[in-house]
């Protein structure tokens, strides 16, 4: 076969990627109105408008733009950057419910012009990828995959906010049936082991280098911690006992009155609901825990006697006895004691996208997993989320872990 031959066919190959990656936000929006598109529940949330721009902002940003380039219209820039320093002005992230124009048909619009661009570019056979477009290619796909997620977590977070309690979609998206558990915990001897990405395919910047770690020897709980047993830390006082709690986190319970995870209301008959993507729904009690805050992972660590896993002892087990936990990474994120920052040797992607992960390195905490809302075969078992400890609208929840006894 020649390299001619060759190329088409993995230029094919990459076009079905694009378009089956970029169908799946405008099908999330599809039974959503302009309303719900538009409004913006807090600064840390984005609309559902934002999401749809933003995503084809990147990849007409990261590669479409080059020396010649007639951008399809330069104004966009100020609405659609999120946080990229190096590409100029940009309106403030709180501000973007507030953005009006363009309406939801011009972001559509300029979803569609920008696919066309990017068709015609993949189709360019005269001009193959090099290797960092290569990379910046891939890198917007797992970006739109990361904002296919986001987009359910805001649209909660949103519809959280009505007295109607509105599902916004009749079945949670890309729900899927939980593992039942496998009850107990795994021990594991530890010792000097290897983490991090050394494979071939695409990670992101902050899974590099692959590289040593030692660790201690520990177990890990082979499954997710439940409502019911949230529920009983709950009753034993567990968000207000001060005893129980990391100082930063008893202020945040005290400021923010927090007595139950995020979308939970005690009705009438005292009995607690939780609010969905599919509407209202009472807690079941076997069901995993989900919208909980690194710092009361941490405090329900700490009141069942146990403490949150390293990520390092995360990725280890689920590395190397995949098959003895349950819902390793189709369900929550699982919080992890590990500080979000960069592994030893760590360089940044080079060019616009080296302001992706490396500048967030600092007050954040490392999430392991993956959830039922993140895009199937996004996530793998270096992949390394964060969010600011007292965070919880991401679809987060807790495996515990301890010291080998
Ligand atoms: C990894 C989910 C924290 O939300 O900013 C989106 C993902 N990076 N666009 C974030 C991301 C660039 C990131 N998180
Ligand atoms: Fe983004």
């Amino acid at each position: 076969m020649g390299s001619m031959q060759q190329t088409t066919a993995a230029a094919v190959g990459d076009l079905e990627r694009y378009q089956q990656t970029r169908s799946v936000l405008p099908a999330l929006a599809a039974s959503l109105t302009d309303e719900d598109l538009q409004a913006q529940s807090m600064a840390e949330a984005s609309p559902g408008k934002w999401h749809l721009g933003h995503v084809s902002w990147f990849f007409e940003t990261m590669l479409l733009h080059g020396p010649g380039y007639q951008p399809i219209n330069p104004q966009l820039g100020r609405v659609f950057n999120s946080y990229y320093e190096a590409l100029g002005e940009r309106i403030a992230r709180s501000d973007r419910g507030l953005i009006t124009r363009p309406s939801r048909a011009e972001v559509m619009a300029y979803r569609e012009e920008v696919d066309r661009r990017m068709g015609a570019r993949l189709a360019d056979a005269s001009a193959p990828f090099g290797e960092l477009e290569r990379y910046l290619f891939e890198l917007g796909l797992n970006h739109e995959q990361q904002h296919q997620e986001l987009f359910l977590m805001d649209i909660l977070h949103l519809m959280s906010h009505s007295p109607l309690d509105p599902a916004a979609y009749e079945q949670e998206p890309r729900f899927a049936t939980l593992q039942a558990p496998r009850g107990g915990w795994q021990a594991f001897e530890g010792g000097l082991v290897e983490i991090g990405d050394a494979a071939e395919s695409f990670a992101f910047d902050n899974e590099r280098p692959a590289h040593r770690v030692w660790l201690e020897p520990f177990d890990l709980a082979a499954d997710l911690t439940t409502n019911g047993e949230w529920l009983a830390f709950m009753d034993d006082g567990g968000y207000a006992r001060p005893d129980l709690w990391l100082s930063d986190g008893w202020a945040t319970v005290q400021d923010r009155g927090w007595t139950a995870p995020l979308y939970w209301r005690r009705e009438q008959d005292g009995g607690w609901t939780v609010m969905t993507l599919a509407g209202r729904r009472p807690v079941d009690p076997s069901a995993p825990v989900r919208h909980v805050s690194f710092y009361e992972a941490d405090a329900f660590a700490r009141w069942s006697g146990r403490r949150l896993p390293t990520e390092a002892e995360w990725e280890h087990a689920a590395c190397s006895r995949p098959e003895a936990f349950s819902n390793l990474e189709t369900e929550v994120w699982q919080w992890t004691a590990t500080a979000y920052g960069p592994y030893p040797g760590f360089r940044p992607t080079e060019g616009t996208a080296a302001e992706y992960n490396g500048k967030f390195m600092a007050n954040q905490m490392v999430l392991r997993g993956g959830a039922f809302a993140t895009a199937p075969g996004h996530a793998r078992p270096t992949y390394r989320n964060f969010f600011y400890p007292d965070q919880r609208w991401a679809f987060t929840g807790v495996r515990l872990a301890s010291d080998s006894r």
